[in-house]
């Protein structure tokens, strides 16, 4: 299977403000101040990995099923201070099927088959691609990134699942060059099936 040849599609993101996020995800109340929590809900799902942040508090907090390939991550962002949550604040609808913009981002390895950042820093991004490129387990890439950026910030990797129709990530994001980054990634590796990740980095406000 080839991410190209199966799901290459269609790709459509909406952007529109977040009016309040609350609820919970795990031990993250979201409706705890300051208003500048971002959210993962996905269906799709098939592994995961965190990185960089314990998930115990409740700053950080990530809840998932490998049985039902469901996940759910939620951040309290650290905005230094600055308390333009609701401003800044950007509901992102990933529409799993891609479309043929193909590569969005600033590495243009040509190993990448689909990637589309909301990550302002374009370093920091780099970084986080030239880690998805090293391997296609989870665990390995979250560390990878903590490894080589050195930041104290919360990392989750997820690997989607493109086969499945019924994959979908509904993800908020601020677009802060020193708060936040993410890299949506299909690549096709030398050897075995294409991966496809949401990575996503968040500076977290601590316990
Ligand atoms: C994503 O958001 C849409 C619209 O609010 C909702 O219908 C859908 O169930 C959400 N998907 C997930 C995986 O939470
Ligand atoms: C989370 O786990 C770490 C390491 O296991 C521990 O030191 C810390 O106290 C825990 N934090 C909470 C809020 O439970
Ligand atoms: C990749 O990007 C670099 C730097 O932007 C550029 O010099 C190079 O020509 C590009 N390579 C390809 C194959 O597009
Ligand atoms: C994810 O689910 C939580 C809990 O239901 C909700 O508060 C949050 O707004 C959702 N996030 C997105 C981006 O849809
Ligand atoms: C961008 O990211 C790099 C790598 O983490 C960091 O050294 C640099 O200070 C960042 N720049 C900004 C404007 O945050």
């Amino acid at each position: 299977m080839t991410i190209s040849a199966i799901f290459l599609t269609n790709f459509v993101v909406f952007l529109v403000f977040l009016n309040g996020s609350d609820g919970n995800i795990g031990n993250c109340d979201l409706s705890t101040p300051p208003p500048s929590w971002l959210s993962t809900n996905a269906t799709g799902i098939l592994d995961w990995a965190t990185a960089g942040q314990p998930t115990n508090g409740s700053n950080f907090c990530v809840q998932g099923s490998h049985d039902d390939h469901t996940f759910h991550v939620a951040y309290h962002i650290d905005l230094g201070g600055i308390d333009t949550g609701e401003e800044v604040k950007k509901y992102v609808d990933h529409d799993y099927r891609l479309g043929s913009s193909q590569n969005g981002c600033v590495n243009n390895n040509t190993r990448i088959v689909y990637c589309f950042a909301l990550c302002l820093n374009d370093t920091l991004q780099n970084m986080v691609i030239e880690s998805a490129l090293k391997s296609n387990q989870v665990s390995f890439v979250a560390q990878d990134i903590q490894k080589t950026t050195q930041l104290d910030w919360a990392i989750t990797v997820m690997q989607v699942d493109y086969n499945d129709p019924n994959t979908h990530l509904n993800a908020s994001a601020f677009l802060v060059a020193d708060a936040y980054c993410s890299v949506y990634i299909g690549i096709k590796p030398k050897l075995g099936f294409d991966y496809l990740y949401e990575i996503q980095l968040g500076k977290i406000l601590k316990d």
